[in-house]
C-alpha cells in the first residue's frame, strides 16, 4: 500500500527513516509549507506533492496525518473525503465531539481510522498485557502514572501549538498514558482533575524563531483522578510546569504485585514485576526489532484493510482518550466529577510471543 505523508516537520523524519521496516511504500508527503515537504521528498526519494495533488492521488490508499494538532481534524477530514484511510497522530482531534464524528465519517465511508499512540503494539506493553491477563499481579488495583517537563518550547522550534487549546500536556502528552492505561485496563468511566497555568508566557528556545514569546492558550499542568470500568482507580500528572527533566512514571498496582512500565512515549526500555513485596525483577519480552518504532500503528492498519477489521491503534480508541482528558479539563474547571460519556474496548492483542 502507498502511504502519503501530510505535514513534513520534526516527527515526520522518524516515520519516514522508519517506513523500510514496514510493509506500506512511502510515496509522497506535502506540506503548507512546500519546502518542508521538498526537503523531506529529497532526503527519502519520494515525491512532494501540493496537498491537493496528494489527497487526488489515486494511488495514495493511506494518508498519514503528522500535522500539528490544530491541524489534525481538517486534515484527516480531507484524506476521508478524498477516499483515503488515513493513520493520524494523536491527539485525533481537538475534542470529544470532533473525534466522533471523524470516526462516524470513516465508518460511513467504509475507511479506517487510526490513530497514534503505537507504542502499546510495542513489546514491552504486549508483554505488560500478557502478564496482566494471567494474573501476574492478582486484580489491578491502581495506576500511578505521571509525565512531568518542562515542555516544547525548550526543544521544538514551532512550540506554539502545543500551548494551545486542543493540545497542552494533557491532549498531546497524555495520549501516552491514557492510551497504555486503557489498552492494558479497559476504558475509564468517569474523572476527576485539578488544571492550572502558571507560566502565561513562553519564549522559544531553539530553532529561527529562538527568543519569541507566546501566549499559552491551554492548562500546562493538569492533575487527574480516573476510575475505570473494571473498577481499578488511575491517577496521571501532565504538566509543562516543572524543571527541565523529563519525568515519565507508570506502574500498575494489583492485589499480588507491580508492574513497572516503560515510558509509554518510547519503544523498547525495561518492564519490571515485583510481586510478593519482592524485589524488582526485569521481564524479559520479545521485540520486533526494526518494527518497534512508530509506524507500526500504520502497518497494523494496512493489515486490518487487507484483513476486513479495525486497526488496533483505532479512531474509536483515540476518541475515547480525548474523551478522557477533555472530561479532565472540564472537571477541573467546573470542580466536579464528570462521567465519560465514550466507551472503547481494548483491541485485541498482537500475536507476539509473550516472553524472551
Ligand atoms: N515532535 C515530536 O517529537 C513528536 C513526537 C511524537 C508525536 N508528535 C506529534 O506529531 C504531530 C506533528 O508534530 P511535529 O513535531 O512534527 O510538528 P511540526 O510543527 O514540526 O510539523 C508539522 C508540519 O505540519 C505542517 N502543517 C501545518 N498545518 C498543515 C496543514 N493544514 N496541511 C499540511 N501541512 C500542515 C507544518 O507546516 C509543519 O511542517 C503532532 O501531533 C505531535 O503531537 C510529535
Amino acid at each position: 500500500m502507498k502511504v502519503g505523508i501530510v505535514g513534513c516537520g520534526v516527527i515526520s523524519k522518524n516515520y519516514a527513516e522508519n517506513a523500510p521496516a514496514f510493509d506500506f511504500d512511502l510515496a509522497a508527503c506535502a506540506d503548507i509549507q512546500h519546502s518542508y515537504a521538498e526537503a523531506l521528498a529529497a532526503e527519502h526519494g519520494i515525491g512532494a506533492l501540493a496537498l491537493d495533488e496528494l489527497m487526488a492521488d489515486s494511488a495514495i490508499e493511506i494518508v498519514l496525518n503528522l500535522t500539528p494538532p490544530s491541524a489534525h481534524a481538517e486534515v484527516t477530514r480531507a484524506a476521508l473525503a478524498a477516499g483515503k484511510h488515513v493513520y493520524s497522530e494523536k491527539p485525533l482531534a481537538p475534542d470529544a465531539a470532533t473525534a466522533t464524528e471523524l470516526v462516524a465519517e470513516a465508518e460511513r465511508r467504509g475507511l479506517l481510522l487510526g490513530c497514534a499512540p503505537d507504542i502499546f503494539l510495542g513489546g514491552a506493553f504486549q508483554a505488560a498485557r500478557a502478564l496482566i491477563d494471567a494474573g501476574a499481579i492478582g486484580e489491578p488495583v491502581a495506576v500511578s502514572a505521571a509525565m512531568l517537563v518542562r515542555g516544547p518550547d525548550v526543544w521544538h522550534p514551532s512550540p506554539e501549538p502545543f500551548f494551545q487549546d486542543g493540545a497542552g500536556p494533557l491532549l498531546d502528552m497524555g495520549p501516552y498514558y491514557l492510551t497504555a492505561i486503557v489498552t492494558l485496563l479497559g476504558p475509564v468511566r468517569a474523572v476527576a482533575g485539578f488544571a492550572s497555568t502558571t507560566t502565561g508566557e513562553r519564549t522559544i528556545a531553539i530553532g529561527a524563531r529562538a527568543g519569541s514569546r507566546f501566549v499559552v492558550g491551554t492548562p500546562s499542568h493538569v492533575a487527574t483522578a480516573m476510575e475505570l470500568w473494571s473498577g481499578a482507580t488511575a491517577n496521571l500528572i501532565a504538566s509543562f510546569e516543572v524543571a527541565d527533566r523529563y519525568v515519565c512514571d507508570l506502574e500498575i498496582h494489583g492485589r499480588e504485585g507491580v508492574l513497572g512500565l516503560p515510558d509509554p512515549n518510547a519503544f523498547g526500555g525495561p518492564l519490571r514485576l515485583r510481586r510478593d513485596r519482592g524485589d524488582w525483577e526485569e521481564v524479559p519480552y520479545h521485540s520486533r526489532g526494526a518494527r518497534e518504532a512508530r509506524g507500526i500503528g500504520v502497518q497494523d492498519l494496512l493489515e486490518a484493510v487487507e484483513e476486513r477489521r479495525a486497526p488496533r491503534a483505532s479512531g474509536r480508541l483515540a476518541a475515547h482518550v480525548v474523551d478522557v482528558a477533555r472530561s479532565a479539563l472540564q472537571a477541573a474547571a467546573e470542580r466536579r466529577t464528570v462521567e465519560v460519556a465514550s466507551r472503547a474496548e481494548r483491541p485485541d492483542p498482537l500475536p507476539v510471543l509473550r516472553h524472551a
